[in-house]
């Protein structure tokens, strides 16, 4: 029978035999899949796991330093990279939502083939990092879902000058026969923090695709504070654990509105908040008015550049979840 302790068990067992050893190193997301994967290879092999954690200007607001934080506390031996700058750079002037994809993607692989030459670079002489560690799970192995993932990303970007190194490594996925919920299950056996345990999906390309059209530093700015009262309120109201997924987007859009006795010209925030069991179809959540009236009094009221909040009542298909 399948149970998380045995499944913890001969995987750590596995993991040994398999790695001997030599160093793994692993890009952590903060999200469940990766997170879980790390913790069982760090029970397995201690401080012979690297952990790279990236900053690329594009989570939500105060989510590196708590992600980092929670992983420092759980005994990862962790590396964050601040590379907000380089992302935004790298983005300027690029509106399509595909040549956004691919840019953050290429940008995340460059940051993390550096980083993990810097691993190797510290380890002593004759050690080697020869694996590249993945949260990968079943059904990402059984069809590749997401169309838009980052492996479509990784073969277009680097095709012409061959692979990043770390892409030469030897893979370990611990996680590739389980399905969603038995992640949790082994995460949560492990002690992982339910907060980490419980988290909405997130994409990886993360707020750079809910701004439509060019990103920008200052947009993103403004989005994660309207991002944050929306989903404090969905933690408050107990809706958080109701819903699939959720999140603000930024629409480029400026619409007249009065404050006091001003005129204002400011941008939209949209709010959704889906149901679903695997992201191919969701429906629209019916929030309470009374819970979506708070919210849009929350951010107009406290978030500088947003003058008007409207709620997405698009189920997919044929709306996606995602705007981009
Ligand atoms: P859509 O917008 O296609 O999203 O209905 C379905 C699920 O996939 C996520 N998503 C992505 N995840 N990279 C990712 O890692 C991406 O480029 C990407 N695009 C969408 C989305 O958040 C939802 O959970």
């Amino acid at each position: 029978d399948w149970t998380p302790d045995t499944f913890i068990e001969t995987t750590i067992a596995a993991l040994r035999e398999l790695v001997k050893n030599d160093h793994v190193i692993l890009a952590l997301s903060g999200g469940v899949d990766s997170s879980v994967a790390a913790v069982l290879l760090h029970q397995a092999i201690g401080k012979n796991l690297h952990c790279i954690f990236v900053d690329n200007g594009l989570l939500r607001k105060h989510e590196f330093e708590q992600v980092l934080d929670s992983y420092k506390h759980m005994g990862l031996n962790i590396k964050g990279i601040d590379a907000k700058e380089r992302f935004y750079g790298q983005l300027k002037g690029i509106t399509d939502p595909e040549r956004k994809r691919k840019v953050i993607g290429a940008s995340f692989i460059d940051v993390f083939d550096e980083a993990a030459h810097a691993v190797q670079q510290e380890l002593p002489a004759g050690v080697e990092v020869k694996w590249l560690g993945q949260g990968t799970i079943y059904p990402d192995v059984i069809e590749s879902v997401s169309v838009k993932g980052p492996s479509a990303t990784i073969k277009s970007h680097h095709n012409v000058g061959g692979l990043p190194d770390f892409m030469k490594l030897k893979v370990v996925e611990p996680l590739n026969t389980l399905f969603k919920d038995e992640v949790r299950r082994v995460g949560a056996a492990l002690g992982i923090d339910p907060l980490i345990l419980g988290r909405h999906p997130f994409p990886g390309p993360g707020l750079g695709i809910r701004i439509l059209g060019e990103i920008t530093a200052e947009k993103v700015h403004i989005l994660q504070q309207a991002d944050d009262i929306y989903i404090r309120n969905l933690r408050e109201s107990g809706w958080y654990n109701k819903v699939w997924q959720a999140g603000a987007i930024f629409l480029p859009v400026q619409s007249v509105g009065v404050m006091g006795d001003e005129r204002t010209y400011e941008y939209v925030i949209a709010l959704r908040a889906v149901g679903s069991l695997d992201g191919m179809t969701a429906d629209w959540i019916h929030l309470p008015y009374e819970l979506l009236a708070k919210i849009s009094n929350e951010i107009i009221n406290h978030v500088k550049g947003i003058n008007r909040v409207v709620y997405d009542i698009s189920s997919k298909p044929p709306a996606t979840i995602e705007w981009e």
